[in-house]
């Protein structure tokens, strides 16, 4: 069959329905199933094949004829392959010569859209707004599933601190209870109500577990995670994915213990698989079961089958120690059968569900273009994009007047790479530039220079092409590619000649409004002292350039909160809002105390705070209350607050709850989190909003791992962000 024919071929093929089965109908199918299979087969689901032509790399990856072994029924699951043509000739090669027909699952990291790209996730998170998190995660599962993809490797769910590294891009940010908000939403989003909906995939929680920990920031560095901080902080997003059922969790590529997490029976089997009740698939990351001869914890791929069997991993993404030495081992060690046939189970089970026996097509024989890059996709890359945007700092200068001439400078004003790492496949030219956000506007353009070159424009140049703006909007960042994996950084500053032309617009004495393009926090030292206002824009997406403009000119006003905090200077990094207190803080009235912890170079406080972000409108909060100041272990108490808009623009407020706790078997962060809600008003409106506090509010993990809350004092901190508390509130837990 030549390629046109295949393509006509399965444009051609009718939908066959894809059944709802009950869970008894499914374990039965399952359960059949497996009993016709041979080790062999068995072994072969337990196998995801690299996408060909794929570059491989890794300690034990190499090229077996994938093609062949399709065909013998030995591959369950082809990972980052998107080509249609392709991904139809291989399941059919899976579904009519391999001798059980079992249909192959297509998995890919569909991150932040689809085709359709949202902001990175780090600025997703800034949204506090879990209902647009979930409607990206929707449409971007539309896209993909409709593009003949399964299963995403996605929600990232790994809690990060240190802006070194280039995957807190990925991630939610640094706080657990924000990031378990956002896992929920996004699981729901991709798997829709039930994953044999054609407009599902499943989802993936991922990297299991403490990834986001790599010491100083530097990519698939060591990891040294205390049980008492697993259970607190690393854990709790994976426990509410598997809440909101999601389908896969991928094992990450460090070491937790000691234990590379793809080989740590206790970290897979007993606390995902057994303590947490997991039932899905559990997948390693690309190679992360071959690279245990790297951490030198074992000797060969034949240990390193036998180590990631036992630990409970599911699936090798692309190493082939399974494939090549599962039979053996099973022989040699028939006791192993039954944790290879569990296994399978979980794949099978996650095919079934996927509805890819019914239609292992599924999404082949749909005309993808209808369902991708949408107006309604659109619309929601553009609300998600507009909520991402932080204002850092603003003395004024903005909204921008309509009246006002714009003077946009910088290498993002006109460039279309603000899709961020992990853009799936969206294309630059659908994205939408931030001059083009303009279009409507009176501006002039000048690029000044490069992200990453050495061209500069002269200071002449640059105040000939603005000497008739009122004001300028600099547009300056990191390059796309400088975050995502493989991106750590050392220094967190602006790279190329970008500083020089901040210090050369700052002469040109125009206000000036700075939109920060970048993958993680940076430090904005020198922005901020040369910028009337401060913009974090993150990488937004295709609609990048009209959100932008949109909350610069106060079409809409800006509402995103810092979901990490923006350190002081790289030295200060990992800085984060949670951190546990010190036994020697710094005097209240001596700030300069030699043997308390500080630097004496720097604050101890971050730039910006999680949190933090400003808008165009007043909000004042007053009356507030709490029904009680003692609370036992069954009784709640109820915060209560008045949230006034008293500026002039209508605009959303995050009301955030943090609770200090004054005693614990273990040490407790200064601050912790624990709620927030928004409240959209326009001029002159107010709500009443409110907060049950109970005692599952007041917990954390005790000195015996397990979540308690300690008889004594709480501070319950109503904030704007996690360093601008207004009201505190003391009450009192008894525990009898
Ligand atoms: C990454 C995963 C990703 C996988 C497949 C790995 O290198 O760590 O997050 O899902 O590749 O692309």
């Amino acid at each position: 069959m030549n390629e046109k024919t295949i393509i006509e071929d399965y444009k051609q093929q009718e939908k066959t329905e894809i059944l709802k089965r009950s869970s008894e109908q499914l374990i039965e199918a399952v359960n059949s199933l497996l009993s016709k299979m041979t080790l062999a087969e068995k072994v072969g689901q337990m196998y995801q094949a690299a996408h060909f032509g794929a570059e491989l790399v890794g300690p034990s990856v190499d090229n077996i004829d994938t093609v062949d072994l399709i065909k013998q029924g030995r591959v369950g699951s082809i990972l980052s392959m998107s080509d249609k043509t392709m991904l139809y000739k291989l399941q059919k090669l899976a579904v009519e010569e391999s001798r059980l027909r079992i249909p192959l699952l297509y998995a890919y990291d569909v991150v932040h859209g689809y085709k359709t790209i949202f902001p990175i996730s780090l600025g997703l998170a800034c949204t506090w707004d879990e209902t647009i998190v979930k409607k990206t995660s929707e449409v971007a599962a539309t896209e993909a599933a409709r593009s003949g993809i399964h299963m995403t490797f996605a929600p990232m769910l790994d809690v990060v601190k240190d802006p070194r590294w280039g995957r807190v891009m990925e991630s939610f940010g640094e706080d657990h209870y924000l990031g378990s908000v956002y896992a929920k939403a996004y699981v729901e989003g991709f798997q829709k109500d039930s994953l044999t909906s054609r407009n599902a995939v499943a989802a993936c929680a991922k990297h299991f577990i403490g990834y986001g920990l790599s010491e100083a920031g530097r990519e698939y560095n060591t990891v040294d995670l205390s049980e008492m901080k697993l259970r607190q902080e690393y854990l709790p997003p994976f426990k509410a994915a598997i809440d909101a059922g999601v389908a896969s969790v991928m094992s990450a590529f460090n070491v937790v213990g000691g234990i590379p997490a793809t080989g740590n029976k206790y970290l897979l089997r007993n606390l995902l698989k057994d303590e947490l009740s997991y039932k899905g698939m559990v997948i390693s990351d690309y190679d992360s079961s071959g690279e245990m001869i790297h951490h030198k914890t074992a000797r060969d791929l034949k240990e390193v089958a036998e180590k990631s069997l036992i630990a409970g991993l599911d699936m090798e993404m692309v190493t082939k120690s399974y494939v090549k030495h599962l039979e053996i081992i099973v022989d040699e060690s028939p006791y192993l059968m039954p944790y290879v046939d569990d296994s399978v189970r979980r794949i099978l089970t996650l095919k079934y569900n996927l509805g890819l026996f019914d239609d292992p097509y599924k999404g082949l024989t749909d005309h993808s273009e209808d369902y991708t890059l949408t107006e309604e996709h659109r619309k929601i890359a553009y609300e998600a994009a507009v909520k991402s945007i932080v204002l850092l700092e603003n003395d004024g200068v903005l909204p921008l007047s309509q009246t006002q001439t714009v003077g946009l400078i910088g290498p993002f004003v006109q460039s279309n790479e603000v899709n961020g790492a992990w853009s799936a496949l969206g294309n630059h030219q659908d994205t939408v530039t931030l001059a083009e956000g303009f279009k409507e506007d009176t501006f002039v353009c000048c690029q000044g220079c490069s992200v990453l070159g050495d061209d500069l424009i002269s200071e002449s140049d640059l105040a000939v092409a603005m000497a008739d703006v009122d004001v300028i909007v600099l547009a300056i960042g990191e390059d796309e590619n400088m975050s995502g994996e493989g991106a750590s950084r050392a220094f967190l500053d602006l790279p190329g000649r970008q500083n020089e032309l901040i210090e050369m617009v700052s002469k040109l004495n125009k206000p000036c409004v700075t939109v920060v393009f970048s993958g993680r926090p940076l430090d904005l030292r020198l922005l901020k002292e040369h910028s009337n206002a401060l913009v974090q824009g993150w990488f937004l997406g295709s609609e990048s350039g009209y959100a932008l403009a949109d909350v610069l000119k106060g079409v809409v006003a800006p509402s995103g909160r810092l979901s990490m905090s923006m350190p002081y200077c790289v030295g200060q990094v990992p800085v984060y809002y949670n951190q546990l207190p010190t036994g020697r803080p710094v005097p209240k009235n001596n700030s300069t105390h030699r043997f308390s912890s500080r630097y004496i170079d720097i604050p101890n406080e971050p730039l910006y705070a999680f949190g933090h972000g400003l808008t165009y409108t007043i909000f004042e909060y007053s009356h507030f209350t709490t029904t009680a100041t003692r609370l036992t272990t069954n009784e709640n108490v109820l915060v209560r607050l008045k949230v006034t808009n008293s500026g002039e623009v209508t605009a959303t407020e995050t009301v955030q709850l943090y609770i200090e706790a004054s005693y614990h078997s273990v040490s407790r962060p200064v601050k912790e989190l624990k709620m927030f809600k928004q409240v959209r008003l326009k001029p002159g409106e107010h709500e009443i909003v409110e907060f049950d506090v109970g005692y599952e509010t007041l917990c954390h993990i005790d000195e015996k791992l397990i979540s308690s809350a300690s008889a004594g004092c709480y501070m319950i901190h109503i904030g704007k962000s996690s360093s601008d508390i207004v009201f505190t509130k003391e009450i009192v837990l008894e525990v009898t």
